[in-house]
């Protein structure tokens, strides 16, 4: 079924250089870009869209991390977009991501691990809503 999920392209990834090597893979492979923003956010922000860890002993660390530098937040859509966003990134740990995902090509730190994507179709839309509370612009692509 067409989906949304929510991509974020964390502060490394950006001082990396790798936004435009994640939006190709993504492009690439037939999803949809329906809404992005380049965003420095704030901690208490960043508490909240991962409200869901703040027991997790690297929370603290977490949150100063996403905190460092702009990050791209980005709404993307298609066919199963969630779950395939999922495999498109890789597993949470880059030394277990295979080759091929984007954090299995591009990182070795769990805790840089460059991109996020949303595990649900229920997080994807509280993300989404967190994220782009000003709503997203409606366009479709005359193949879907
Ligand atoms: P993400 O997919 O954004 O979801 C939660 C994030 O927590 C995860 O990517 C990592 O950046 C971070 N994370 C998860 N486990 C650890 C860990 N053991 N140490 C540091 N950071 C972690």
């Amino acid at each position: 079924a067409m989906e949304q999920t929510f991509i974020m392209i964390k502060p490394d990834g950006v001082q990396r250089g790798l936004i435009g090597e994640v939006i190709g893979r993504f492009e690439k492979k037939g999803f949809y870009l329906k809404a992005m923003k380049l965003v420095n956010v704030e901690k208490s922000f960043a508490e909240k869209h991962y409200a869901d860890l703040s027991s997790k002993p690297f929370f603290g660390g977490l949150v100063e991390y996403i905190v460092s530098g702009p990050v791209v937040a980005m709404v993307w859509e298609g066919k199963q977009v969630v779950s395939t966003g999922r495999k498109i990134v890789g597993a949470t740990n880059p030394l277990a991501a295979e080759p091929g995902t984007i954090r299995g090509d591009f990182a070795v730190d769990i805790g840089r691990n460059v991109i996020h994507g949303s595990d649900s179709v229920e997080n994807a839309r509280k993300e989404i809503a967190l994220w782009f509370p000003e709503g997203i612009a409606e366009w479709r692509s005359n193949q879907h």
